[in-house]
């Protein structure tokens, strides 16, 4: 493995006019295809764009498509729908479902379709990706290069390498990659564009060198760029959000054993913070982590260990996973206790659908499935979220939503908070305690100053603290 960071003294991200490749006089930028166009691909399609790239965004779903060709991201992400405009405006950025227009196009093709949890399973489903791959290889008539993006187990690339030079008629001339994506959602742009590092999997000098190409305006910020073997970078993506999600059920593992002895793991996280060593992100206790990545990375990458024979190396991640998921069950409980032992027929307002603040995500979100559990326990049970409304709404049309905090809290005999939203964190609890019939809240997400909601007379729990 070589670790080689660029030092360019151009450090401009500016789009890039020219029809040569930053830094490379002489050489014609590449073309690249995103295929996928879901969270991860939409933002890597418009970012590399805005960044001077011609590049054609492709999708089998026609209505997103037409969406983004016509300007419209078809999901919340702060700055895309700016960005957007300016790479349509440009000129250089298109969409399309036809693969076989993809082919022609592209010098460089990222997959980057979804690899969700298999039902019934802990496994990727991988028949998007497989799909993509044998798609796009039924069109490659020339050298060019595909690369993953997506998150895989283990081995997949190996698989895929030989399944695209199989339906290619390029042969093997086409060659395959791995660039594994860490962008998180609500940072989506900020992390596409000022990346902490790029990790590049390849085989051969010239696959390095066609994403060296591909990435040249990012490279020349300075970016560190590991290069690696495949495997390696398959592994690094599953290492790293095994990694971040271990660090949060450590710290909520705390929780516990602080709820157990009245100690307070709020204090407890910050000290640990100032320890440089252990660091304050991703230290943060509450409900727990949900979306589309952490719960089923973690489940994926355990399946995929136990099927290589090394099961007991993570062993642990099923641990990681079962904290999670008691601290969803532990704020349940805490309304129940509020309301003095039985949920039926109580009115409660769940503050947040989304799985975090800023996006309207709800996969796995461990805000929907406390409002969830409480409304199949008896309670009655009104939503609220800035973003995630219409997603929840279309997933669980058993629940109620509100249009706002105030209203949707009219008349609640508990107030919980399961999503941090700044609009949440900035409640005046001395207006909402005027509308509810019982000043209680379960602070799900330590977002809200205890002190302040006492004062206000209200009776506030929160996990992990007395
Ligand atoms: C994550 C990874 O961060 C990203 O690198 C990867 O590419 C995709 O998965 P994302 O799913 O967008 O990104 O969310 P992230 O910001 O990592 O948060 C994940 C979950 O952990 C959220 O539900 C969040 O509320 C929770 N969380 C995060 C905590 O409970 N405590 C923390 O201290 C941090």
């Amino acid at each position: 493995m070589t670790l080689a960071t660029a030092k360019r003294t151009d450090t401009s991200l500016g789009p890039d006019d020219s029809t040569t490749g930053p830094g490379t006089p002489g050489t014609p930028l590449p073309r690249l295809t995103v295929i996928g166009t879901g969270y991860l691909g939409a933002t890597h399609a418009i970012c590399m764009a805005v960044l001077g790239y011609e590049v054609l965004g492709v999708d089998v779903d026609p209505d997103k498509i037409e969406r983004l060709g016509s300007g419209s991201v078809p999901f919340f992400e702060p700055g895309l729908p700016e960005l957007l405009a300016k790479a349509l405006d440009s000129g250089r950025l298109r969409f399309t479902t036809d693969f076989a227009e993809a082919g022609a196009f592209g010098d460089v093709h990222f997959i980057c379709v979804g690899t969700p949890q298999q039902q019934g399973s802990d496994a990727a489903d991988l028949r998007y990706v497989d799909s993509a791959v044998s798609e796009l290889a039924r069109h490659l008539y020339r050298r060019t290069l595909v690369v993953g993006k997506s998150t895989v187990p283990v081995g997949t690339a190996t698989r895929l390498t030989e399944l695209v030079q199989r339906l290619a008629p390029a042969g093997t001339d086409v060659e395959l990659a791995w660039n594994p994506e860490f962008l998180r959602e609500g940072y989506a742009v900020d992390d596409t564009l000022h990346p902490d590092r790029l990790v590049f999997g390849t085989e051969s000098a010239w696959a390095e060198e066609r994403l060296r190409a591909a990435f040249a305006p990012v490279i020349a910020r300075d970016t560190p760029v590991v290069v690696t073997d495949l495997k390696t970078a398959e592994l690094v993506k599953v290492a790293a959000n095994s990694f971040l999600a271990t660090k949060i059920s450590y710290i909520n593992a705390m929780a516990e054993i602080c709820e157990a002895t009245g100690a307070d793991v709020t204090g407890l996280a910050e000290a640990l913070s100032y320890d440089d060593r252990i660091g304050g992100r991703f230290l943060k206790p509450g409900l727990g982590f949900g979306g589309g990545c952490l719960p089923k990375d973690i489940r994926a990458f355990s399946h995929r260990a136990e099927e290589l024979g090394v099961g007991q190396a993570v062993a642990f991640l099923r641990e990681v996973d079962a904290i999670n998921k008691r601290r969803r069950a532990r704020t349940v409980d805490l309304v129940r206790e509020l309301v003095g032992g039985d949920l039926s027929g109580a009115r409660v307002t769940a503050l947040g659908a989304a799985f975090k603040p800023n996006s309207d995500d709800i996969r796995d979100a461990p805000a929907l499935d406390v409002a969830r559990t409480l409304q199949q326990a008896g309670a009655s049970v009104t939503v609220v979220d800035p973003a995630a409304t219409e997603n929840a709404r279309r997933a669980f049309p058993e629940l109620t939503y509100g249009p706002d905090a105030m209203t949707a809290a009219t008349g609640a005999d508990v107030v919980v908070l399961l999503t941090e939203w700044t609009q949440f964190r900035e409640i005046d609890p001395h207006a909402m305690g005027a509308v509810v019939t019982h000043r209680r809240i379960v602070d799900g997400r330590h977002a809200l100053d205890p002190a302040q909601w006492r004062a206000a007379g209200w009776e506030y729990r929160a996990l992990g603290r007395p």
